[in-house]
C-alpha cells in the first residue's frame, strides 16, 4: 500500500488516496467511482460475490451517531473481504483524547485504510496528514462526500447523465448543500442551493465550486437563492436535508422559525420537472424540512439512496485500498471527460 500516488494510469489513478472532500477528485476520478459502483453492484446483484480485499481491515471511527453509514461501510468492507473495525461514540479511537498522530500512525499499523464521522474537518485533514493508509471522510461538519457519491448514483439510475440535469436542493447551507456544490462542479449537474437569508453556504466555499466548474469546463451553473418556489421550478432533483444538523441541536427552536416556508411538500413538488425524483440522505424529521406525503411518494428516491451507500462506498474502499478499476470504467470515464488527468 503507498500513499501517495503519482500514478498516471487510470485503472490505479485512485490507489493510496484519501477521500476527505469531492474537490478532492477530479471529473474522471468521480466518473470512475460511479461506474465502479454501478459495476460491483450489478455483479452483487447477479450473484457474483467476488472478495478483492481479503486479508485487510478497515478502521471506521464514529465520533458522530450513525445508523446508515456505520451499516453500509461495515456491510460494505465485510462484502469486499476486508475485516471491519468499528469505534463509535465512547469506544472511538479518539474517546480517551490521544492525539491525532498518534492515533494515524498506530492504525496505519494495524489497517488498510481509515474512516472517520467527526466534526471538524480539520481533524480528518489531521488524520490523513499522518495515516499512511488512505482516510475517508464519513461526514464532517463541512462534508459529507460518500453520501453525495451514492446520491449521484442513484440520480444516474433514475434519470441518466446528470449533465443534462438540474438539482435544487431546499434547506440549511450545511455539510450536504456543501457536498452537492462540489459534486456539480464534478458533474456538470446544476446545482441551485436555496436556504434562508443567514443560512446560506459560505462564500468562500461557493467560489471554490464555481472556480472548480470553470476549471474543468464541466458547464455546471451552480447557483445560491432564497425563494424555494424559484429554485424548485423545473428542476430534475428535489433534495433536502434536515435543518439541524448533528452538533447543533442547541438551535433547533430558532431554527424551526428561520426555516418557515422551506418544507418540502407535495405542492412544491408539482413545480418540479416532470419525472422529478425527491431525494434526502436520512435521518429524515417528517413535518419539518420535508411531509410524510413527499417521503413515501412515487417520485421519492429515498430508499434506493440509502442503498446506494454501499455501493459507492464499496467502490470507493475497493479503489482506495488499491483495487484496479476495470478497462471499461475507465473508458467510461474517458468518454466524460478526455484523458487530461
Ligand atoms: N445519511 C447518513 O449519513 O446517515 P447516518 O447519519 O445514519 O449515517
Ligand atoms: N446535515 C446532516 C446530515 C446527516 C447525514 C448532519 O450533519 O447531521
Amino acid at each position: 500500500m503507498f500513499k501517495r500516488n503519482e500514478a498516471i494510469d487510470l485503472n490505479t489513478v485512485l490507489a493510496g488516496r484519501d477521500l476527505l472532500r469531492l474537490l478532492d477528485l477530479t471529473p474522471q476520478e468521480v466518473a470512475l467511482i460511479l461506474k465502479t459502483a454501478a459495476e460491483q453492484k450489478a455483479a452483487w446483484k447477479s450473484g457474483i460475490h467476488e472478495s478483492p480485499l481479503t486479508g485487510t481491515s478497515v478502521a471506521i471511527i464514529l465520533e458522530k451517531p450513525s445508523f446508515r453509514t456505520r451499516s453500509s461501510f461495515e456491510i460494505g468492507a465485510a462484502r469486499l473481504g476486508a475485516h471491519p473495525l468499528v469505534m463509535a461514540d465512547d469506544h472511538s479511537a479518539f474517546s480517551r483524547g490521544e492525539p491525532v498522530k498518534d492515533t494515524a500512525c498506530i492504525l496505519s499499523r494495524f489497517c488498510e485504510c481509515i474512516v472517520l464521522r467527526t466534526f471538524e474537518q480539520s481533524k480528518v485533514e489531521e488524520l490523513a496528514q499522518w495515516a499512511d493508509v488512505p482516510v475517508i471522510n464519513a461526514l464532517t461538519d463541512d462534508y459529507h462526500p460518500c453520501q453525495v457519491l451514492a446520491d449521484l448514483l442513484t440520480i444516474q439510475e433514475h434519470l441518466g447523465d446528470v449533465r443534462n440535469l438540474t438539482m435544487a436542493y431546499v434547506g440549511d447551507g450545511n455539510n450536504m448543500s456543501n457536498t452537492y456544490l462540489e459534486a456539480g462542479a464534478l458533474t456538470g449537474m446544476n446545482v441551485k442551493v436555496c436556504t434562508p437569508a443567514g443560512y446560506e453556504v459560505s462564500a468562500a466555499l461557493f467560489d471554490e465550486c464555481v472556480a472548480a466548474a470553470q476549471k474543468y469546463g464541466t458547464g455546471a451553473e451552480l447557483t445560491q437563492l432564497h425563494d424555494p418556489l424559484e429554485v424548485v421550478k423545473g428542476a430534475n432533483i428535489v433534495v433536502t436535508d434536515t435543518w439541524t444538523s448533528m452538533g447543533s441541536e442547541a438551535e433547533h427552536d430558532a431554527r424551526l422559525k428561520a426555516f418557515g416556508g422551506f418544507q418540502v411538500t407535495d405542492e412544491l413538488m408539482k413545480h418540479a420537472a416532470k419525472d422529478a425524483i425527491f431525494m434526502h440522505c436520512l435521518p429524515a424529521h417528517r413535518g419539518e424540512e420535508v411531509t410524510d406525503e413527499v417521503m413515501g411518494a412515487p417520485y421519492s428516491a429515498i430508499y434506493d439512496e440509502a442503498e446506494n451507500r454501499l455501493h459507492a462506498q464499496k467502490a470507493v474502499m475497493s479503489l482506495v485500498m488499491g483495487v484496479p478499476a476495470s478497462d471499461a470504467a475507465c473508458e467510461y470515464a474517458r468518454s466524460l471527460w478526455g484523458d487530461v488527468l
